[in-house]
Parts: C-alpha cells; structure tokens; sequence
C-alpha cells in the first residue's frame, strides 16, 4: 500500500490514522518526491560551472548501488566489513549504553535492510522504520523482514532525508532509537552534518538515542586504497554516474573518456573523487554544452574521515552528548552513541 502524503501530513498526526499494527504487512509512506524538472537544470549548472561537480547521490542508481554493494565486498573497502564486526563484538555493550528496548528503532539509509535487523535480537524494537530516499528501495526488503519478524511493526519510509527529515504520525511515540551507519555522514561536509545532526536531535524529542557510524583519520595510503581498488570497481561506480546523469539532463558523456581519481586532501581530512577528462572533449546536452581540456576534472564524491575527538566535537555541536565509542584494535572505524546533550 502506498499512501502519498504531503508536507503538512508528514509533520503532523492525520485523524484517519489506524492505530499502530504489528503482524501483517509493512505500510509504507512515499513524501513528495523532488520535481523530476528541477534535477535536469541543477546538473546541468554543475558541469557549467568553474569546477565542474556532479552530487554524490547521483552515483546511485540501479547500476550504482550493485556497484556499491560490490566494493564492500571488496578486500581494500574495509568501512562496511569494520563497523560489522565492531557491533558484532560490542552489540551488547553499545546496546546498553542508553535504554533502547522496546524503542522505535529507525534506520536512516535502510536500502536493503541488511544492517538493522542484526541489531532486533538486543534492541528488541517494538516498532522498526526502514527510511530511504524512495520506498521502492524498500518494498521488497521491508515485505520480507515482516514474515521473519511478525512482531515487530514495520513501516517503510520514502524521503530525502539529507534534506529535511519529515517523520510520517505512524511512527510510534516510543523512545526514537536512530541508526546511521556506514559512514554515509562523510558525504556531508562538516557544517552540514551538523545541521544534519541537529534535526535527527529534532526528532529524539528529547529523549532519543543515536547510534552512528563514522569513519576515522589513518594512513593515507590504506585511505586511497580502498577508494581505488585494484579491480576498478570503484572506478567503474565513479564512472557510471555518467551514464545516470546522460539519462537525467540528456548530456552525452561517454563514461570511457573519463578516469577514476581517488586523493586524500589531509587538511580537510577528506577522501575525493574526480573523474578527469582522458583527452579534450565537449560534452553536450539540449540548450548547452561544456568543453573539457585533458586532464580537467569533475568532482563526484568527499568522503570525510574524523578522529574521535573531532566527532565527538561534531555531535557536541548539533546539541548531542557522546555516551560511548567503540573502535577497532586498528582505530580505523568509529561507532558512536549519542543523546540529546
Ligand atoms: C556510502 C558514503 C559511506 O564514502 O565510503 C565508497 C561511498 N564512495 N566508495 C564512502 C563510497 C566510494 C561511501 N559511503
């Protein structure tokens, strides 16, 4: 079932609300998505511009995920095989920092829902809300975990989060547990995972829990390995988000003229990725066209890593107390939890 609602329903309670279901099916709630009209022009400004950019979010379509999916699979990609083991190992300890059972356990960047169910048998969530940008990304995972999990009520959730983060009234009043894990905060850059930050808190009405993955500051050699694999298939998901924006602002980019540039810049403390230009070429699209000399560069990603201290610094600023930090015998990946300060 899919209920479209708008903006004014998103924030509020709507009287036709059913109470709260457990066994049955997920519900699921599709926010207003972007007008598809404003993206063509927006990525189209981004190559135009002095230093030509594509967002990063652009990089995941159906092809990009696959592709994303498949560098964590990767030997040098150690984020995603870290923060596993690390709540593997320390789930209990992590779950008992701050009261979380019987919580509204929401999953920021849910996708496939392969993380947050690792956590069920500790969290014990009375309610479980899988969020991503489109629920279409949730259908599937959120119908299956449903059988598996009868208990727990499930609702999946279609919004871009990055922007505003609108909760639908079908989520529960219980205690908000909000799960961000991957390092996806990298991408924003420090102000804005602040801001970020400061309307998750928002949302914890006054007492709700974070539970956060962030990557952390190490050698720069291990850093640009594992956004430069030795199979390329970082590259080809560099690559492939300019087959997404042929198909989204009508450009002819053709991904092969283009290579795959991973640079840490340590005084920001990020990870960037570029493509750049293999030759001289002009990339065209209706109403416009941008030439690129050799060598000429579109940036695609930033990938900021913390230490520990700098994190904590971070969710100090949007008004979050750390309560506790778990890291590897290495110090490479940091899990953190935080409560409104
Ligand atoms: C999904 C944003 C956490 O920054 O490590 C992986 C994306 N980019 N390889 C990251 C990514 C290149 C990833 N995040």
């Amino acid at each position: 079932m899919l209920a479209a609602v708008t903006h004014a329903e998103m924030q509020g309670l709507r009287a036709g609300d059913p109470p709260a279901r457990g066994a049955g099916s997920p519900r699921f709630v599709q926010a207003a998505l972007p007008d598809a009209g404003d993206v063509a022009p927006a990525l189209r400004r981004g190559l135009a511009a002095g230093r030509a950019q594509i967002p990063a979010r652009f990089l995941y379509d159906e092809l990009g995920s696959r592709l994303f999916d498949a560098i964590t699979a990767l030997p040098e990609y150690y984020p995603t095989r870290t923060e596993a083991a690390l709540l593997a190992e320390h789930l209990p300890a992590i779950a008992a920092a701050v009261p979380v059972q019987g919580c509204t356990l929401i999953d920021l960047g849910a996708g496939s829902c392969e993380k947050a169910p690792r956590l069920f048998p500790m969290v014990r969530p009375r309610q479980y809300v899988a969020v991503d940008i489109s629920v279409d990304f949730l259908r599937t995972a959120l119908t299956r975990l449903q059988l598996e999990h009868p208990a727990i009520t499930m609702l999946g959730v279609g919004t871009d989060f990055s922007s505003s983060l609108e909760l639908p009234a079908a989520v529960g009043g219980e205690r908000r547990l909000f799960f961000y894990p991957g390092s996806s905060i990298g991408n924003f850059a420090p102000d804005e995972a602040v801001a970020f930050l400061r309307r998750v808190r928002e949302r914890m009405d006054g007492h709700g829990a974070l539970w956060i993955g962030a990557d952390l500051q190490k050698d720069r050699r291990v850093l640009v390995r594992a956004y430069d694999d030795g199979l390329g298939v970082t590259a080809a998901f560099n690559r492939n988000i300019l087959r997404h924006v042929n198909a989204l602002a009508g450009t002819d980019f053709a991904p092969a003229d283009w290579r795959h540039v991973a640079r840490y810049d340590e005084q920001h403390g990020r990870i960037e990725m570029h493509l750049e230009a293999e030759r001289s070429l002009t990339v065209r699209w209706p109403g416009g066209e941008r030439a690129f000399a050799q060598g000429e560069r579109i940036h695609t990603e930033n990938s900021y890593k913390y230490t520990p201290d700098g994190f904590r610094a971070l969710l100090e600023r949007a008004g979050l107390r750390q309560v506790g930090m778990w890291t590897d015998q290495k110090g490479w990946f940091g899990f953190f939890v935080a409560v409104p300060a």
